[in-house]
């Protein structure tokens, strides 16, 4: 597995094709956070005017914190699954007792919270702080999936697929790397009609040497 070559075709792709998303122009971690918690079930493009609002209503984890639940409730409707805007109002009274509202660049800490599961703890770390925290959302397991052709439905791979995130992982640009790896799934490694002439990741592509990109990820059988 030539992992060198996968991490510099994917950073380079990114740099020329990469997105200009609002949360990618910011360090601070709050604000990543209520993106990776909003992007967990919504889609970008909905998403934005959300998260644009979100802030304005509450810039701080601190000002999120000392919200009336109905206003917080107000400022998501439209956005669905809302125990999601419960558990970020939650967390920020957490943070806000515990950490005196500095969100927390510790993984463990982070995986505390509310809300927050391996691949948003992993999204949130890499992209505020660089750290080298692998992620793993549908998009990311679709391209990994096709990457390697596997066999069997994510579900049934989760380990497998984790440790190849982590693999691929490039060390120095962990933030640059998990982005690329969401965008790569996002506007190329489409579910369906993947446009391959596009991917940086062609060459090394099992499911794409088969001819069989279309039929990757195998399906769950019921
Ligand atoms: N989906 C989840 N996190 C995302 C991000 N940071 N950018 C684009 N799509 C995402």
């Amino acid at each position: 597995f030539a992992v060198k070559s996968l991490q510099t075709t994917l950073l380079n792709w990114y740099d020329q094709q990469g997105r200009d998303l609002p949360w990618r122009n910011t360090r601070d971690p709050y604000a990543i956070w209520v993106s990776e918690i909003m992007l967990q079930q919504t889609q970008v493009k909905t998403v934005i005017p959300y998260y644009e609002r979100w802030l304005q209503a509450f810039p701080t984890v601190s000002d999120l914190a000392q919200a009336e639940l109905d206003r917080v409730l107000k400022v998501w409707q439209g956005l669905g699954y809302y125990a999601r805007a419960r558990n970020l109002h939650k967390a920020a009274q957490e943070i806000t007792r515990n950490s005196n509202g500095i969100f927390p660049s510790n993984v463990e800490q982070v995986l505390a919270l509310p809300g927050i599961g391996r691949t948003t703890a992993g999204g949130i770390l890499s992209a505020a702080f660089n750290q080298p925290l692998p992620i793993l959302d549908g998009n990311v397991k679709r391209v990994l999936a096709r990457l390697i052709a596997l066999e069997v439905p994510p579900a049934k791979a989760l380990n497998l697929l984790w440790q190849l995130s982590e693999t691929l992982l490039e060390p120095e640009h962990p933030r640059d790397f998990n982005q690329a790896l969401m965008d790569l799934g996002a506007t190329v490694c489409t579910p369906k009609n993947p446009e391959c002439d596009r991917c940086p990741w062609t060459f090394q592509c099992q499911a794409y040497h088969l001819g069989q990109q279309s039929n990757f990820p195998m399906r769950e059988t019921s």
